[in-house]
């Protein structure tokens, strides 16, 4: 393979939620997916995610798999009810002593370990309260933060506040189908105002330390126009303002894109004075994670947005096991689109990967991170300043709403034993890793 992408540093992305288990395990207070999994008619296979793939037993043998595979990142998330377990008040020592277990292990055996504060597991009790729709869940954040940042940033050196902010308010209160299952307008113009205040809070805490990298994990979706009429080109930029530009442009002075987004005159009444001001923070570096095209047309009927999208089934287009149109190509055209953004900042692409249904053959897998590789390989040379890459994900794991149906790892499990094995994947990386990276 080509080699202008040799500086580029490879790891793996996992999530709590997704892979720990050990749900009530050593003063763990529950979070807000362990009530919306107890409603099982929300997850497609009727499944939770109690146990996982059990990582918190089994963190040695992930982070020893990575290794062995040649990755050299490993970012994983705290579960905030694990540290905290009302979310607020009294530590759980039990909780700090797991994610110390965790760093320490990673650094004795040679892989670095990156934090995200938040992916999506909100504890139980701050939802209790209205979670991210009540602004008091700011202080919470920022007490939280500060905890992560007392215990884990002597040895913790990237961080990335929230993992896409856009997916975790979009579907958890907007649309309902993720926990904690609200929908509506008011719900999530409150709660991504609220969610996006308080990361720029969070990243001020822990530029503190000095020495920290800090970022932000967005979701890019590459939105097209279903034709060129006038109608459906502006009901395009309308969800591509919503999908990739409301959670960046507030951080770098260009507030919410109103002006393609109507709706965001509705964040109005939940924002004081000084916040957007308050919003402005330089990240160190933003975290890109795309994985899908989306075609819109133009919908008068729907309310809000004014437009629907035409789904890749209609589209007769390849889609993956979340049904989503497999869209490599979106990895150059979002690496060119940020590297635009003024400052200029290190890009990485923080997740990365493609569900199939398979278990050990996963060859498409190969063909299809082939192609992320073609794609890095045409930005580094145009110059842009991409570090490196984090796969989604390691190994199969709970995926959200979908269950255990969509298999994004590069290594499998065993869902009685929790044993692992490496899929065709890994053994075609850790090759591509050894004579390939630095
Ligand atoms: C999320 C992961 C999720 C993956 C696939 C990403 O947006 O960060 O938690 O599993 O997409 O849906």
């Amino acid at each position: 393979m080509d080699s202008n992408t040799d500086h580029l540093v490879w790891g793996v992305t996992i999530a709590a939620a997704q892979t720990e288990g050990a749900h009530d395990r050593d003063g763990r207070g529950p979070s807000i997916w362990d009530t919306f999994t107890k409603k099982s008619h929300k997850i497609k296979d009727k499944s939770n995610n109690q146990i996982a793939t059990n990582f918190y037993d089994r963190y040695k043998e992930d982070i020893d798999l990575s290794i062995d595979i040649g990755l050299k990142i490993f970012r994983f998330s705290i579960s905030w009810s694990r540290v905290l377990p009302k979310g607020t008040g009294s530590i759980n020592k039990k909780g700090i002593a797991f994610y110390n277990k965790v760093i320490d292990y990673c650094l004795e055996v040679g892989i670095e370990p990156w934090i995200t504060t938040y992916h999506w597991d909100l504890p139980q009790n701050l939802q209790d309260k209205g979670g991210w729709r009540n602004r008091e869940i700011i202080i919470d954040y920022e007490n939280y933060i500060t905890l992560l940042k007392d215990h884990f940033s002597d040895r913790v050196k990237k961080w990335i506040l929230l993992n896409e902010a856009i997916v975790c308010v979009g579907a958890g209160y907007f649309l309902g189908i993720h926990a904690p299952g609200k929908r509506g307008i008011k719900n999530f113009s409150a709660s991504i105002h609220h969610m996006l205040l308080a990361q720029a809070k969070g990243h001020r805490i822990l530029k503190e330390r000095k020495g920290l990298e800090v970022g932000t994990a967005v979701s890019c979706t590459k939105i097209d126009s279903y034709s060129n009429q006038r109608k459906d080109l502006k009901a395009a930029k309308r969800i591509d303002a919503l999908m990739n530009r409301l959670c960046i442009e507030p951080y770098i002075g260009l507030g919410y894109p109103e002006k393609e987004l109507p709706l965001v005159k509705r964040f109005k009444k939940f924002i004081k004075d000084g916040d957007m001001e308050e919003m402005k923070v330089d990240f160190d570096f933003w975290g890109i994670q795309t994985y899908a095209r989306e075609v819109v047309r133009s919908a008068w009927y729907i309310p809000y947005l004014g437009s629907v999208l035409v789904t890749p089934k209609k589209r007769k287009v390849p889609v993956s096991v979340m049904g989503w149109e497999t869209y490599p190509e979106g990895v150059q055209y979002f690496l060119e689109r940020f590297s635009n953004y003024d400052p200029k900042k290190p890009l990485w692409l923080s997740e990365c990967g493609i569900a199939l249904s398979e278990k050990e053959d996963d060859s498409e897998r190969i063909e299809y991170y082939k192609k992320i590789i073609n794609g890095m390989n045409k930005v580094v040379d145009k110059g842009i300043n991409l570090k490196g890459i984090l796969l989604w994900t390691l190994v199969d794991n709970f995926e959200w709403a979908e269950g255990y149906v969509p298999r994004f790892g590069i290594v499998s499990m065993d869902k009685k034993t929790l044993n692992r094995k490496m899929k065709k994947t890994a053994f075609w990386l850790k090759d591509y890793l050894s004579s390939n990276s630095v």
